[in-house]
């Protein structure tokens, strides 16, 4: 609290943030859902840091276990239809959008109504699962004057740089972190992590390697980036 207090006329002053966090949760029947391991960690840290630099921060929050931080707006969501709406809504009216979610790519294509029964004679369970919308890439193609300055999350177990360049590109985003989940103790579920900066340049782009370290001074550290990029490219809204 006295963190956000001292903040108020800090870097980010007046600068509408929004965050995505948690993983989302797609329905399978009433009693059971498809979703990963995000504990929303990271994305609540970035939320409180940009709030404490005196950000208007509005957190987009699948179903997680931590508190809200402190003067931040919460809008809880499950599925990811629901997250793709409320950040198609709230994004062209922010400087910077931080997509931190882990959003199930797919969902059943048809949720049963009532709970799906198992049978003797039944081994094996077949889903059809549909392709949920790209919300960072639809925010990223939002038209100027409407667009935020986009960061995205790539969570990888191989290959980082090269899926983490190739995501920058395809979804037309602006910087995004990525980061190695198949590391014990960093990443999902810890309150350590460590990662990679990658953002666009004129030319190009540039890095910069972030060593382990608590997730909130990497959250810090990701601001004081994307604030900096933000400032370059744009007045910001
Ligand atoms: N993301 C999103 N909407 C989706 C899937 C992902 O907005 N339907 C965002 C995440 O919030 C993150 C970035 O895209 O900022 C990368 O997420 P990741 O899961 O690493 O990438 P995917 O697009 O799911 O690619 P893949 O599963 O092939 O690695």
């Amino acid at each position: 609290h006295i963190r956000q207090v001292l903040g108020r006329d800090g870097d980010l002053a007046g600068r509408k943030i929004v965050v995505s966090a948690g993983g989302t949760q797609e329905p399978v029947d009433p009693v059971r859902v498809i979703t990963n391991r995000s504990s929303g960690k990271m994305g609540y840290a970035l939320a409180a840091e940009a709030a404490a630099q005196g950000a208007r921060v509005t957190l987009i929050s699948g179903p997680v276990n931590l508190p809200t931080p402190q003067g931040v707006e919460r809008l809880n969501v499950e599925t990811a239809v629901q997250m793709h709406t409320a950040a198609l809504e709230l994004a062209p009216q922010a400087a910077l959008f931080i997509g931190c979610a882990a959003v199930a790519d797919y969902r059943a294509a048809n949720a049963a109504e009532h709970k799906l029964k198992k049978t003797d004679d039944q081994d094996t369970l077949t889903l059809t699962l549909v392709k949920n919308p790209d919300i960072i890439a639809d925010v990223a193609a939002l038209p100027d004057g409407q667009r935020p300055f986009v960061v995205g999350f790539a969570a990888e177990t191989q290959d980082i740089e090269r899926y983490a360049q190739d995501k920058l590109a395809r979804k037309g985003l602006d910087m995004i972190v990525a980061n190695d989940v198949s590391q014990q103790g960093l990443g999902f579920g810890s309150d350590d992590n460590a990662a990679l900066l990658l953002w666009r340049t004129s030319d190009g782009s540039d890095r910069l390697v972030a060593p382990p370290q608590p997730k909130t001074q990497l959250a810090a550290l990701i601001v004081r980036h994307a604030l900096t990029h933000l400032s370059l490219t744009s007045s910001g809204a």
